[in-house]
């Protein structure tokens, strides 16, 4: 058993240090027994469990039907509505005052939504997208930032039978623009604007440049978040959000019933080349597994005030900030800003203030707070936090010791929960209140899920090797087609390493892992995402993970020089670096012992930060561009554009 004060050396595998979940949190978890075997057992029957968590229409006749892979339907002839499911229900048994949503503005500003207040509003929206002509199954894009309205839309549309399709608020007018087309969307709910940091950005105007674009003639819905800030001008076919409420006030609408496998919602994924793919999740299989695996994994009670720190214009907000704590009953958490507004303590001083009992967030966050430093965890009590997750990528020894003791008090279990846009919740992970952790590893699959790891040739490779990650058995939350495309579903997810001649079907990831004697997962990252290094096949991610545990590292990413071999580190540190020489020795020793000389980086270039996504990836493809000196190509999607001549100017340096 480790021990939580000694800080290990860090590598891409896990540090060997396995940590039983305290006993006090054992009492009192949600899920205390192995469930794995009952599962094996009884599958698929056994996804009854998830089905029980909601409340159907109609009951369902059979669990799973799997007829005609891999369009599985999951819960057939079961109907039910998402929206009485989040809130209704919650009504009758007693909750009507409970707190929904609370809400946090970026300058402080603060709302809460009690479950009834919720579904009051929800039923306003809902009748007038009813009267603006919205009808079931009709798409309705929502391209809103992190604002209460975002989560009300949503359910507003999941009330009618209207699949939404939430674009990330952060996006380009093109990037709306395809994705309405693409999904025939003829309506579009969106704000005149929103801050971040300290800036205000016209949405409005970006919104405006889509719909001139877009084939449909689109109806659009604006809410006033900025006021007399971006005053903002209705043209024909615009509507005011809160005049369209007001005329309906008070009015309810009876939620439409749906099929267990009709759209719930659809989403984009934020893919980086190619077309992107539309992602097309049920009503049913989605907001059970959704709801399951909130309450398994992320350990949530309706007593809770749970925070899932993402954005909703991603999958992790849909699962683990809308739907699934919604569906068990909860305070769910909705924060704005940023983490480092008005200071760095700004997530701690919330946790604090309305006393956060689960906290969920990603490894970039967790880099970003280490090289803060613990000083501004400290300023606060975070003694009610019960459980730490995170999700996106892997998180590196190092960074997981960090959350565990500076933000969990050194007791909170961690939850390193590995899933995709497709596969709409979790599928790896311990289990908080069952299994041992051991940092640097997501850990077993869940009890249902079949995770093999094979060789190009379909073959199981053995415990330490690198794989493709797949799962061989479909589960309630897995996508169920791509929109208006399932051959491309199928080429995309299926074909690899099925053999539909012998009945066997077979979901591909895209991701490489590696598993150790205990079936516990490491996850390396994308297949693409590797480097021929002199004819070795060496993960980005195992690099990066190594780099990134030397003593003082932030974060890493390294990418292949095209001469064919050269790596090449793109390294940010905790605070100033003041021996940069030194520094760059060790994360050379680093490499040499967790990977191998042959992975040695020939260069090292430190910079105050990676180029980043908005979704928080790090741009790999453009430190390549820099590295080779070849021009860039678009850099629309940087979060922080401001860094990139920074880094060239450093590498001509080198
Ligand atoms: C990809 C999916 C799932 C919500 C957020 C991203 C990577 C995700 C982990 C983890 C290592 C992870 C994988 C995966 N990823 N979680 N715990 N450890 N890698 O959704 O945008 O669809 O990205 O994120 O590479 O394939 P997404």
């Amino acid at each position: 058993m480790g021990d939580r004060d000694e800080v290990p050396s860090d590598g891409a595998s896990n540090d060997e240090s396995s940590q039983s979940p305290p006993a006090s949190f054992v009492e009192q978890a949600n899920v205390d027994e192995d469930l794995t075997d009952t599962f094996e057992r009884t599958w698929p029957e056994c996804w009854d469990r998830a089905g029980e968590l909601l409340e159907w229409d109609d009951p369902y006749a059979t669990v799973l039907d799997d007829e005609n892979p891999p369009f599985y339907r999951w819960f057939p002839g079961g109907t039910l509505n998402a929206s009485y499911n989040c809130l209704d229900r919650h009504l009758e048994s007693g909750r009507k005052n409970h707190a929904a949503i609370r809400w946090e503005g970026k300058d402080g500003e603060r709302r809460t939504f009690t479950y009834r207040e919720l579904y009051v509003e929800v039923n306003e929206c809902a009748a007038a997208l009813r009267e603006l002509g919205v009808q079931e199954d009709d798409v309705v894009t929502i391209y809103l930032p992190m604002i209460p309205e975002l989560p009300i839309t949503m359910l507003a549309c999941a009330r009618i039978g209207a699949p939404h399709s939430v674009v990330f608020a952060g996006l380009s007018a093109a990037a709306l623009a395809t994705r309405m087309d693409a999904a025939d969307s003829e309506y579009l709910l969106t704000c005149d604007g929103y801050y971040r940091r300290g800036d205000a950005f016209n949405q409005k105007s970006k919104a405006d440049n889509a719909v001139l674009s877009v084939d449909a003639n689109v109806t659009t819905v604006v809410v006033d978040r900025l006021g007399d800030e971006l005053p903002h001008v209705l043209g024909s076919n615009e509507y005011d959000y809160e005049a369209l409420l007001e005329a309906h006030s008070q009015e309810t609408v009876e939620p439409v019933s749906r099929d267990a496998d009709d759209m719930l919602f659809l989403m984009y994924t934020s893919g980086t080349t190619g077309e992107p793919k539309g992602v097309v999740h049920s009503t049913g299989g989605y907001l059970a597994y959704a709801a399951w695996t909130a309450r398994t994994v992320l350990d949530i009670k309706p007593e809770d005030t749970y925070w899932c720190a993402a954005d909703i214009g991603w999958i992790t907000g849909h699962s683990y900030i809308v739907y699934g704590p919604l569906a068990l009953g909860t305070t769910t958490v909705m924060y704005e800003g940023t983490p480092d507004y008005p200071d760095r303590d700004r997530l701690w001083e919330i946790v604090e203030r309305m006393a956060v009992d689960v906290f969920y967030t990603a490894p970039t966050a967790v880099r970003a707070f280490m090289k803060w430093g613990k000083q501004y965890p400290e300023r606060h009590d975070l003694s009610s936090l019960r459980l730490l997750g995170s999700v996106g990528e892997p998180i590196n020894p190092r960074a997981w010791h960090w959350y565990r003791e500076h933000v969990g008090g050194g007791e909170c279990p961690i939850v390193d929960t590995w899933w995709q846009t497709e596969t709409g919740g979790i599928a790896i992970s311990t289990v908080p209140g069952v299994d041992e952790m051991k940092p640097g590893s997501a850990g077993p699959p869940l009890p249902g899920i079949q995770v093999d790891l094979l060789d190009s040739d379909a073959t199981a490779v053995d415990p330490g090797e690198t794989g493709y990650l797949t799962l061989e058995r479909p589960w309630p939350g897995m996508a169920e087609t791509l929109y208006d495309d399932d051959e491309r579903y199928v080429a995309e997810y299926w074909r690899q390493f099925s053999d539909p001649d012998a009945g066997e079907w077979r979901y591909a990831s895209g991701d490489a892992a590696r598993a150790d004697e205990d079936g516990y997962l490491t996850i390396l990252g994308r297949v693409d995402d590797v480097l021929n290094i002199a004819g070795h096949q060496v993960s980005t991610m195992e690099l990066e993970s190594a780099i990134a545990g030397v003593e003082g590292i932030a974060e890493a990413a390294v990418v292949g020089g095209s001469n064919g071999g050269d790596v090449y580190a793109y390294v940010s540190t905790e605070g100033a670096t003041d021996d940069g020489d030194a520094l760059e020795r060790r994360i050379i020793e680093a490499v040499e012992t967790e990977i191998g000389p042959i992975a040695r980086p020939e260069t090292v270039v430190f910079t105050p930060e990676l180029p980043k996504t908005r979704s928080g990836k790090i741009m790999r493809r453009l430190l390549e561009d820099v590295t080779n000196d070849e021009p860039l190509g678009d850099t629309s999607a940087l979060r922080n554009p401001e860094i990139v001549g920074e880094i060239q100017s450093a590498v001509r340096d080198q």
